[in-house]
């Protein structure tokens, strides 16, 4: 017999259930060793602790175990992106990959990955492991298609709650631009809702499945330009309202070209970071200076965590309001 246990859910109505929960396992907040309980059109989505800062409202709920079977299967973390799934390379990987193959229908490939992200490309280094002996595949996220190949191209299905969280914010008047557009996962979802988005992209196979994914989703709205930033942005003066910095570790470096793009009228840059929860007061600070120290007046700034990273670390969004100069 399954024995019910009680654990820290959050509780949401059955509809926002499936956004909730993608949203905590970006945080790494989900315990995917319990099932998911509905009682009168609520979910009780299961904790891996008490959540120190959780935006929905936490009950102490009896939830069950999965099945041992299932459980093994889960107890690995991994990413699906498409129909591949992602492992982490460990003793036992082969046998995880199995019985991930043999129970989540919706995965064909399994792959491991050997490495962080590293170099320009942001890539990790993949090993095959089992299923069919491919690296492409077409991920579907809040209505986009995006086609990549995992192993020549960044991304990240951890990203999904933050893309969805750009579309919401932008409007239907402005234009974007996407800074470091890999395949085009930002570029895609906020060109369907924009007048106009513009992408960067220096990796050349990115570019082409940033050029594919523009033509899947039918868009006839986005201009894609293939080099680096820094040659590339000067081409733009003034062009948008609203300008995507995901290259964290970096996008410091390319902060003049923000301003370059970003309209006299003012705008919204989102800048991406990875950093320890006790330098996310400083981080402010210094995205802030760089704006003051070349005249223009920051009316908001706010970070925010988008996902847990590495231990302790956190992949971070500083949304950035610039008045108009
Ligand atoms: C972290 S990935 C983000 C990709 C995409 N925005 C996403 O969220 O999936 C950063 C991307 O920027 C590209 N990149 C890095 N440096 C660049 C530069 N100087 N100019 C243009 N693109 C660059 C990389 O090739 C990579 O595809």
């Amino acid at each position: 017999m399954i024995v019910p246990q009680k654990k820290w859910c959050v509780t949401v109505p059955k509809q926002e259930g499936e956004r909730v929960r993608k949203e905590l396992q970006e945080l790494s907040l989900l315990d995917e060793r319990y099932k998911i309980e509905e009682r009168n059109g609520r979910l009780y989505i299961p904790l891996k602790g008490w959540p120190h800062e959780c935006r929905y409202d936490v009950e102490a709920c009896d939830v069950e175990l999965r099945p041992q079977t299932l459980r093994k299967g889960l107890g690995i973390s991994y990413d699906t992106i498409g129909d591949i799934a992602i492992i982490g390379w460990f003793d036992g990987a082969r046998a995880a990959a199995a019985e991930l193959l043999a129970t989540r229908k919706n995965i064909k490939v399994v792959l491991a990955a050997v490495s962080g992200v590293r170099g320009e490309y942001r890539l990790k280094d993949l090993i095959f492991v089992a299923g069919e002996r491919r690296t492409e595949t077409e991920h579907k996220e809040y209505g986009s298609r995006l086609l990549v190949d995992v192993s020549r191209v960044y991304f990240s299905p951890r990203l999904a709650t933050e893309r969805h969280r750009l579309a919401e914010l932008a409007q239907s008047n402005e234009t974007v631009v996407d800074m470091f557009a890999g395949a085009g996962p930002f570029t895609v979802l906020l060109a369907r809702k924009v007048k106009k988005a513009i992408a960067f992209e220096l990796n050349p196979i990115a570019f082409r499945y940033l050029k594919r994914n523009i033509e899947l989703n039918k868009l006839h709205n986005v201009e894609a330009c293939f080099g680096d930033v820094k040659d590339v942005a000067p081409k733009f003066p003034g062009a948008a309202q609203r300008v995507i910095m995901n290259l964290p570790h970096s996008a410091f470096n390319f902060l003049s070209e923000a301003l370059t793009v970003l309209s006299s009228s003012g705008g919204f840059v989102h800048y991406y970071d990875v950093k320890p929860e006790n330098e996310f007061p400083q981080t402010i600070v210094t995205v802030k200076e760089f704006f003051q120290n070349r005249d223009r007046t920051v009316e908001t700034i706010h970070l925010k965590k988008v996902r847990s990273y590495a231990p302790r670390q956190y992949h971070i969004v500083v949304d950035i309001k610039i008045a108009p100069s």
